[in-house]
């Protein structure tokens, strides 16, 4: 549990002139500086190739703070007080040279505060560079301390299981896992947190919360965006590998996980790691029964016109890459045997919502006639995980007038009207817990690999097969036909996200 400020620390981001430093993580750090959370001893080294005057380098940062901030303008004095942590270094992460300079800074400032401290390395670069630097990095002993040193490390962590096996033995050669900080950023978004909070600090959920009572769940993660400068990237990576493997697999974990006896960080892995390994595995005779791919055309959004995914830029004209991934579930244990988990995810989709729907069974006897029930709806918890965060659950009410008739009607807690506070980017949370050596949040070796075991069928499945039928849903929809098949042969449907103002059926 965070109390304290974190002890002496320094930040190095290899790649601090990409975009990741540019638009997440200074932004992030600099809200951490406003709101005192930043150690009083720290220091930011930006590592990167491009000679850049520190000064030049400092105003394109402070540019970057004020376009993408929550709190909007890096004004003075706090951004003058903030630049003073920030140093630059240009050098290649190929030459030894550089973790020789990079060594001789972090010596020199230990010894100008008079402490050891933290010394962290994020490596915002693409992941080509990531063992190369990992190597450097320990060859020069800069990882030696296995109590302060930490590596930061951002997705993709392999593309398939073998390889995600490789890299994790790479890196744990020079490292012991916990120093090893794999980001999934999701999880540090409040309302993804929040999911442990409302399940176990609630008498109220949790005795319902199986399979008794549940029907089924479905996690949507949808975005307006489409791929824009990240074609290259994408196109060899798709919906699955992008967003699901990751992403949906550690929502899917945090609702479906078992009651963690303490809230420590293995306590709460290894509980997330026992779901993931009680997934049924797809059978790959069956794999359109479980999996749907889809890549979007052209089409309008927000009364814009958007172009299809093979005409974005970087983008292969005959890609048989998915923008959208839609999958079932199924999870052998207990408390879910027979409760599908509907996961859905997609570029180019009618809204940008991501929404958890808890879906309860109808009550086990109906004493109401018929004409009470025409807008009865069994219980509904929504979770909005993005916008409009907060919990919503629809219960039956009699609607009022001389007849019995029921109808849903809702209960909410938005954040905006509980704490009237803005929701912290979930990268402030994520570095001050890398700074606190808390690893609660971040993915484990073996949490990266039982996902990718779970994915593994399916992409074989995909690559053996060309999909005839790309692209198959027009941007601004909710995917293609294929998805609601997905759901109608267990006689269910998708339930249209709501942003808490329309109703829903
Ligand atoms: C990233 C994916 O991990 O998450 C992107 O690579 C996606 O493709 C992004 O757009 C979504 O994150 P958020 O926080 O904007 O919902």
């Amino acid at each position: 549990m965070r109390n304290n400020r974190p002890e002496a620390s320094i930040l190095v981001i290899f790649g601090a002139g990409g975009d990741l430093s540019w638009r997440k993580l200074i932004p992030a750090l600099f809200n951490l500086h406003l709101n005192n959370w930043l150690p009083e001893k720290f220091a930011i080294i930006g590592v990167d190739l491009k000679p850049i005057e520190l000064e030049k380098y400092l105003a394109h940062l402070r540019q970057g703070i004020n376009n993408f901030s929550r709190s909007i303008h890096a004004d003075d004095p706090d951004w003058q007080n903030f630049s003073a942590f920030i140093h630059y270094l240009s050098a290649d992460f190929k030459e030894s040279d550089t973790y020789t300079t990079l060594a001789n800074q972090l010596k020199a400032v230990e010894q100008e505060w008079g402490v050891k401290a933290n010394k962290i390395f994020y490596q915002a670069t693409p992941p080509s560079l990531v063992k190369m630097i990992i190597e450097h990095l320990g060859q020069s002993g800069l990882l030696d301390d296995r109590q302060r040193n930490r590596v930061v490390l951002e997705k993709p962590f392999g593309h398939d299981l073998v390889s995600a096996i490789k890299l994790n033995t790479m890196i744990t050669n020079q490292l012991d896992e916990s120093q090893i900080f794999r980001i999934d950023h999701f999880l540090g978004k409040e309302t993804v947190q929040n999911i442990l909070a409302f399940r176990f600090a609630n008498a109220l959920f949790e005795p319902i919360w199986d399979q008794r009572y549940i029907d089924h769940v479905q996690i949507t993660v949808a975005e307006t965006l489409g791929v824009e400068h990240r074609g290259e990237y994408y196109d060899q990576a798709g919906a699955l590998r992008d967003m699901v493997q990751n992403h949906l697999m550690q929502l899917l974990c945090m609702i479906a996980m078992e009651p963690p006896v303490s809230f420590t960080d293995n306590e709460i892995r290894n509980k997330k790691v026992d779901v993931l390994h009680a997934i049924r595995p797809i059978p790959e005779d069956k794999l359109s029964s479980f999996a749907v791919r889809g890549q979007y055309d052209s089409g309008i959004i927000q009364d814009k016109a958007v172009p299809s995914y093979r005409e974005e830029p970087d983008i292969k004209q005959d890609s048989t890459t998915e923008s959208f991934a839609a999958i079932k579930l199924m999870i052998d244990n207990w408390r879910w045997q027979d409760v599908p988990f509907y996961l859905r995810t997609g570029k180019r989709m009618s809204e940008d919502v991501s929404e958890i729907s808890i879906q309860f069974k109808p009550v086990p006897h109906q004493s109401f006639p018929p004409t009470s029930l025409e807008d009865w709806q069994p219980n509904r918890l929504l979770i909005h995980v993005q916008p409009n965060e907060g919990i919503q659950l629809s219960f039956q009410a009699k609607q009022p007038g001389p007849q019995m008739k029921l109808g849903p009607v809702n209960m909410r807690f938005t954040y905006q009207d509980a704490f009237h506070a803005t929701i912290p980017n979930p990268y402030e949370t994520l570095l001050l817990d890398v700074m606190q050596g808390d690893a609660t949040l971040f993915m484990r070796a073996d949490q990266v690999e039982a996902a990718w075991t779970v994915m593994d069928p399916i992409l074989q499945g995909w690559e053996s097969t060309n999909p005839d039928n790309f692209p198959n849903y027009e941007a601004g929809t909710w995917g293609p036909k294929a998805a609601d098949e997905l759901l109608k042969q267990d006689g269910r449907h998708w339930f249209i996200p709501c942003c808490f103002d329309r109703s829903k059926k």
